[in-house]
């Protein structure tokens, strides 16, 4: 059967301006290329799940403006469920300002605005409402009290969790409590060690077993084009390696692969199973600039899940 997620998130409008060097204060320049995307780490995950196939239903709150009204329309463009949407007039839509220099450092500012007015009471609606939910995926770009009741709904249906501990941050014990499933990259699992006092020297595949060990949860660390480790029990892990691809733009990747992750368990995978799915996702979308933009269509998709078979 079709596999049905709930994403408790955010939803950002990236606008990425590329210029030879950022201004210095006070000083203006003209810049060489403006592109502005859908993205935000909830509705990228959402996003690269519907290409699967999931059936998906999106919680999030965005500002009563052309930018939410536009957001909106994109998840619903790509099949998301948006009757858990919320609209606010306290605060705008959020948006992500990135500049990239021509040597390709990024600084971006990401401003969440309207995904802090998401309500716990929406997040657990979203979850208990929708007729069938096999898991729930959240990031912490919203509220930790809004992930952690969209999540203790999940464990009251028997569904699993799976948090992106990103942008990295130390964890609210609440909501460690109700994850099954920690997904951070090298540098948030590094965050995340030193925010529990676990000690964060050693490889990754060390730490996500310390790490795993300390909160009770399983870890899954996504490791770039060196792919992901698995760490089911808190013993040791599994390495999975990813395809080889020529990368050009990596903005979204850990997205793809969390996507795709929630995706391949709801469909019955073992974690190593979906977390080659989530390596085959996240790498076909490196080969692409931008981050929804860069994400494998449905058709690639059959393609790729035909070569894992
Ligand atoms: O993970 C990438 C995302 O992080 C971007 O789409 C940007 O919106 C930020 O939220
Ligand atoms: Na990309």
């Amino acid at each position: 059967t079709r596999p049905h997620i709930v994403v408790v998130g955010s939803t950002m409008i990236d606008m990425i301006t590329y210029a030879e060097r950022v201004p210095d204060a006070g000083e203006t320049l003209i810049g060489e290329r403006f592109v502005q995307g859908f993205g935000g780490k909830g509705a990228n995950q959402a996003v690269l799940a519907a290409r699967l196939g999931a059936a998906v239903t999106m919680a999030t709150c965005v500002g009563i403006d052309a930018l939410g009204d536009a957001t909106v329309e994109n998840l619903r463009r790509e099949g998301i469920d948006v009757d858990h949407v919320t609209r606010t007039d306290q605060a705008s839509s959020g948006v992500a300002p990135i500049w990239v220099e021509r040597d390709g450092t990024n600084r971006i500012i990401c401003v969440p605005g309207a995904n802090h007015e998401m309500t716990q009471q929406q997040a657990r609606t979203a979850v208990l409402a929708t007729p069938q939910v096999d898991g729930v995926v959240g990031q912490l770009e919203v509220p930790q009290a809004v992930t952690s009741a969209g999540f203790r709904a999940a464990k009251e249906r028997g569904a699993f969790t799976v948090l992106n501990p990103a942008p990295a941050g130390a964890l609210d014990p609440g909501l460690v409590e109700v994850t099954d499933w920690l997904v951070p990259n090298e540098a948030e699992l590094v965050e995340l060690a030193r925010s529990l006092g676990v000690s964060a020297d050693g490889t990754p595949e060390h730490l996500a077993v310390a790490i795993a060990r300390t909160t009770g949860t399983r870890v899954v660390v996504t490791l770039g084009s060196r792919g992901a480790a698995v760490c089911e029990d808190g013993e040791a892990s599994v390495h999975i390696a990813a395809p080889t691809v020529e990368a050009v733009d990596t903005t979204g990747a850990g997205d793809a692969f969390v996507g795709a992750f929630a995706y391949g368990l709801a469909e019955g995978r073992s974690a190593t199973e979906a977390s080659r799915l989530g390596c085959a996702c996240a790498s076909a979308s490196v080969t692409r600039h931008g981050t929804q933009t860069s994400y494998p269509t449905p058709e690639e998709v059959a393609s790729l899940i035909q070569q894992l078979a």
